[in-house]
């Protein structure tokens, strides 16, 4: 059989190496979190951003965030339909519901005029997702916020690097998070980020992150049921490396991107999701959809995919159908995408030869 290619899969260099092997042996007593607070300050630089928290997940960084803002029973938060659970969950443990809306055909990142007509006496916040690395049209999210005073939570777990008119994505928001799961773009297997310009928000989401520790009667005294949720210095060894050499890995994703777009651009049958003028996406996960006159069904595509050794995957459903979560709208582009959209491989060690057998197969199959 033709060699695995992998959806995804880091940049795993001697630095990595070193960084991690530098924290197996010298990450304990008086250097415990040397790396965890290294990489703090490194993501908090690259994004402009005043604080960073590191967390074990990028889920929990999303739940530190809804708990610091206070969300909580009784509250909605506007979020999209289309991302991976962990993105309504966060917003499900603090009591709070959320409310689902469509996303734009062009980037499957939330549709800001859906925002407007989600928005009630309940709305507190809105929770945005920079699909699959693409930004989200941010100038008019942030517009909707200032005008009904609504507090913004960016997930950007796959987004580090991206940008929106010149800035970085995660550092729009009131809180922007981050996942340094092994299929991100920059990995720590587990790992999290949360980041914000506001200082008390910043004390409360680190409070929560050490069970609520304030030491304030004595050692071990803790004044807030708090949760259990940093990083692990190591972990943050493997992750410092990363963000240290993040332009690079998405100047990797972004190469593979193009070498796609070449094959595909001219294909009407293929909807390549492409970034919008003025904005920069990481291109975490390039991704597609087959369009109306394309006969074959998108999960057969990914079995003969899986038949010839290429690992693509589905589209996400839509939320908003779990048995866990509320509906009140349909939404219908993420119906369509849910059905005819996919993600193609984009490990970092994938080469030119490779996008072009992936393609090949795919023109191939669905004619
Ligand atoms: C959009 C989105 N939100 C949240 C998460 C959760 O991140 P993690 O797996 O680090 O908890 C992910 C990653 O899986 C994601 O892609």
């Amino acid at each position: 059989m033709r060699k695995k290619i992998s959806f995804a899969g880091p940049s795993i260099t001697q630095k990595e190496i070193d960084y991690v092997i530098d924290g197996a042996k010298n990450g304990f007593y008086e250097t415990f979190d040397q790396h965890v607070i290294k990489l703090e300050k490194t993501v908090a630089g690259y994004l402009g951003r005043k604080h960073a928290l590191a967390t074990h997940t990028g889920t929990l960084a999303l739940h530190l965030s809804n708990t610091s803002l206070g969300l909580k029973k009784g509250d909605e938060v506007i979020c999209t339909d289309f991302s991976w659970v962990a993105t309504a969950y966060s917003i499900l443990y603090t009591g709070a519901q959320p409310v689902f809306v469509d996303i734009d055909p062009d980037t499957w990142c939330i549709d800001p005029a859906k925002i407007r007509k989600a928005i009630t006496p309940r709305t507190k916040a809105i929770m945005l997702v920079h699909s699959f690395g693409i930004p989200a049209d941010m100038d008019e999210i942030m517009e909707i916020a200032r005008e009904f005073k609504l507090k913004v939570i960016e997930d950007a777990c796959p987004a580090l690097g991206a940008e929106y008119k010149g800035k970085k994505v995660g550092s729009f928001g009131d809180f922007g998070c981050f996942s340094f799961h092994g299929g991100k773009i920059a990995v720590s297997g587990e790992g999290g980020m949360l980041t914000t310009d506001d200082d008390d928000l910043y004390e409360k989401a680190k409070l929560y992150s050490s069970m609520g520790r304030t030491d304030s009667k004595a050692v071990f005294w803790s004044d807030y049921v708090g949760y259990q949720y940093t990083m692990a210095n190591l972990t943050a060894s493997l992750a410092l490396a990363q963000v240290e050499r993040i332009e690079e890995l998405v100047a990797i994703k972004r190469q593979i991107f193009k070498w796609y777009e070449e094959r595909l651009k001219g294909i009407d049958s293929i909807k390549l999701i492409t970034e919008k003028t003025g904005t920069k996406a990481n291109y975490c996960y390039p991704s597609i959809l087959l369009e109306n006159q394309v006969k074959t069904n998108r999960d057969d595509v990914l079995k003969y995919f899986k038949s010839e050794n290429i690992h693509a995957r589905p589209a996400f459903p839509r939320m908003s159908l779990f048995p866990t979560l509320k509906h009140r709208y349909s939404n219908p582009v993420a119906e369509k995408v849910e059905k005819r959209g996919m993600s193609l491989p984009s490990a970092a060690n994938i080469s030119e030869d490779d996008v072009d057998f992936v393609c090949n197969k795919l023109i191939e199959f669905i004619k």
